[in-house]
Parts: structure tokens; sequence; C-alpha cells
């Protein structure tokens, strides 16, 4: 059941909740070994990246348990002994997170290098240079990333060159066991990051600025934990319907989500010609008027997402007239221009850059998806498109959703596996 078929044209219309945030989760889920008790962590999305995860922090010896439904209970362990199986790690870069809290903790750490990187050069760079200037001795033997602390790490003024969200989460974690103040410099601003800053508070910890680009840390000798967090909604998703329902031409209101966090999002859907309208928790997104070409440049929070570019690729593929899209966070991240145009698409990529003429239509074939968000952005055009639309690697997007058909299918999609 590795496809999902869509059968497109029909508008998205009522409502639907958003789930709790994939990246915030990951980020949360390796900062419960900061912790000396059990924490309950609440709104987790039951989601593929999530359920690697904890298998991740299980074959380090916590315990991890479903409460109910999106609610999950670990008990960080008392030592780890065992490094992170290379299996499970190469399946989720957000497993080099554990690095900094574990480091922390316990003074020591083998996690095997996530998939593909190389050392000393990005996308790790950043997390090293960090952790080292903390006082880690961090090395690469056998594929693994192997760090050591002698005593405690030590707080220290840490200047990031590029605002890395992981980057700023690692050293955030471990700066808060640390001896000392650490300052974290250009750091990442992301909702991700405040949510992540607010666990560590609820634990003991004392991080102050997160959300600005000077977070400021005090470190402690230990955290006691003992809590119940809800995690934030993700703001991905809830992108991620935004630009659904504006492609069908729908009219659909999303719940549980925290508006400012779509702001980047909901300022460019304005300027395409789609009526956004916030409530308290809630947006919604109605497309009733002939949209308008637009542009967009991908920056690091409040700018807009790197992750909702696919999407928005999709949507602007059947908008008449040029639309342009600026990545500048990964190199290489047009790579489902090439689906879109095997559904009738006009797109030219030449570098970093990535020109949109609108056609009139998408037409539904077969098309594979080739990450997370280009799933997403399928998703999109399948919605979109006349006839059937088969999306092979749906792996991919099962990272990321959560229950995915299941609330297009309630918004009034035709989508089912194969
Ligand atoms: C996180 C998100 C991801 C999102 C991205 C950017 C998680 C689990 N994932 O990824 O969904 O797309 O933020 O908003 O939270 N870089 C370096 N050296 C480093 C680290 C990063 O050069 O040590 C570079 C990367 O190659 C990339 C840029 O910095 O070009 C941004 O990466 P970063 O913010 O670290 O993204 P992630 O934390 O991996």
């Amino acid at each position: 059941m590795d496809k999902i078929v869509i059968a497109g044209g029909k508008p998205l219309r009522g409502r639907i909740r958003i789930s709790g945030a994939k990246n915030a989760s990951l980020a949360l889920l390796c900062a419960t070994f900061l912790s000396r008790n059990e924490v309950v962590l609440e709104n987790v999305p039951e989601i593929s990246d999530v359920r690697v995860m904890i298998e991740i922090i299980k074959s380090l010896g916590a315990t991890a348990n479903w409460e109910k439904p999106e609610t999950l209970r670990i008990k960080p362990p008392e030592e780890v002994s065992s490094g992170a199986p290379y299996q499970l790690v190469k399946q989720l870069r957000a497993s080099n997170l554990l690095l900094g809290p574990i480091l922390a903790r316990f003074g020591r750490v083998r996690v095997a290098l996530p998939g593909g990187c190389n050392i000393g050069i990005r996308p790790m760079d950043l997390h090293f240079k960090g952790l080292e200037g903390l006082g880690a001795e961090l090395s690469l033997e056998h594929g693994c990333i192997r760090g050591r602390v002698k005593g405690r790490l030590k707080g220290a003024r840490i200047y990031l060159d590029f605002p890395s969200v992981g980057a700023t989460e690692n050293i955030m974690m471990a700066a808060c066991l640390a001896e000392g103040q650490t300052l974290i410099e250009n750091a990442a601003k992301e909702p991700e990051i405040v949510d992540l800053a607010n666990f560590l508070n609820i634990l003991g910890a004392k991080v102050r600025g997160a959300g600005t680009d000077v977070i400021k840390i005090d470190g402690t000798p230990i955290l006691e934990g003992g809590v119940r967090y809800p995690i934030i909604p993700d703001r991905i998703e809830a992108g991620t319907f935004m630009v659904a329902s504006a492609a069908t031409g729908g009219d659909v209101t999303l719940e549980n989500l925290i508006p400012i966090h779509l702001q980047p999002l909901s300022a460019k859907l304005r300027e395409a010609n789609v009526e956004v309208l916030e409530g308290e928790d809630t947006l919604r997104v109605r497309a009733d008027k002939p949209l308008r070409p637009i542009d967009i440049k991908t920056m690091p929070y409040p700018g807009f997402p790197t992750d909702m570019q696919s999407q928005l690729m999709a949507m602007l593929s059947v908008v008449p007239g040029t639309s342009m899209i600026v990545e500048n966070i990964f190199e290489n991240r047009f790579m489902v221009a090439d689906e879109l145009k095997r559904m009738g698409a006009r797109i030219k990529v030449e570098g970093r850059i990535a020109v949109i003429e609108g056609v009139s239509s998408l037409q539904g074939t077969q098309v594979k998806a080739t990450d997370l968000r280009a799933g997403a952005a399928l998703i999109v055009a399948g919605l979109m498109a006349s006839g059937e639309t088969e999306i092979c690697n749906a792996i991919y997007i099962d990272r990321g959703y959560h229950k995915l058909e299941e609330k297009l299918m309630s918004l009034g999609a035709s989508i089912w596996r194969k």
C-alpha cells in the first residue's frame, strides 16, 4: 500500500483539526533525555518519523508508551550504553538532535551518522561547532559520531554562521545542563525552537530569548522533569491544507493552529488573491476568485518556509501568468518540478530559481514522491488535476502527515491507498 491515488477536480470544503508539529515532536523526544523523571507529551502526531524516533530512544534505553492516542509517556534511561543503531538513524536526520542532550546528561554519546552526511562540512558543522564550543570532544569513528565531555559542559558564547534549526536546538538542549551561561547568537527563530525552550523551562531549565536571534541559557546541574506538555500544532501540515484549499477553489477552516505561525504563508496566499480569515486558533481559507501569480523566496523564520515551497509550486502551476520561487535554504529542493511537468506543468529550474508559467490544467498520471514535501505537493497537484493521479513512494508522505487521507476525505476529496 505504498501508493496514494486521487481522483482530482473536487474543491475541498469543511473543517479539520491540525495535529501536533512533527519537527517539535522530534526535538522534544530527544530533549526528554535531559530529564531524570518521566514526561508525558500530548498532541504527538502518529506519523512514521515520530515512530522511528520513538524506536531510536527506546534503543538507547528509554521506555515510551502511548497512554492514549497522541499522548506519549516517556521514561528516560538512567544510563545509555549502546549507540543508536544505523538501521534506525539512517531513516531520520533529526536523530542528530540526540547528540546534545545525551552528551550533556551522560558525558558521552555514540550515534550513527545520519544518512550520507559528511562530518565537518554541511550539514552538521554548526552542530559540531556549537557542541565543541561547550567543551565536547567529537569525532567520527566507523560511521558513528562519538562524543565525550570531561566533567560538565561549559557555557560559552556561540555564533551560528547560519540560523540552523537543528544546531540551535542541539546547542540549546546541551547548554541546559552546562556549567554557567551560554549565548547562542544568530539563533534560529522558528516556532519549534520556542516550543522546545518552553518545554525545557517546564523541566526546570533557564532558557530566555527563544524566538529572537539571541538565546540565553543559564545551565543547571539537573532537570527533574515530571511534566505533561502539549506540543504546538504543525504549521506545515496546516499550510499544506491551506494551499490545497486555495488550489482547488475550496473553502476550508483549519482548527487547533496558531495563526501567527502561518503569517508568512497567509500573506503570500492573500497576494495570490486567496481569502485567509484569522480566528483565535483557526484559519479559514477560501478561494472563489481567479488566482494571481506570485514570487516567493524561502528564508529562515519568519520568512517564507522552505517546507511550504513545493506545495505552492503545485498550486502556481495552474495560475495564469509567471510565478517565481527562489530557494535559499536547501540546494536541491526542486525535484518535484519534474513530476509536476509529467502532469502538464511548465516549470523551468535554474539552480536555486524556479520559473512557473501557469497552464490551464494538470492531468492525472503516475508520479513519485521524492521527499516528504514533494509528496505533499503531488497531493495538491492530484487534488487539482483532471483524472486519476497515482503517487508512488507514499512512504515519504507518511513521514509527516497524520491521518492525511482521512482528513482529505472529510473535506470531500476522493483519495485512497493502493
Ligand atoms: C529543520 C526542519 C526541516 C526544515 C529546516 C529548515 C526538523 C526535524 N527539520 O531541518 O523540516 O526544512 O529546519 O527550516 O526540524 N546547515 C549547515 N550546517 C549545519 C546545519 C545546517 O550548513 O550544521 C545548513 C543546511 O544544509 C541547510 C540550512 O543550514 O542549508 C538549514 O538547515 P537547518 O535549519 O539546520 O535544517 P534542519 O534542522 O536540518
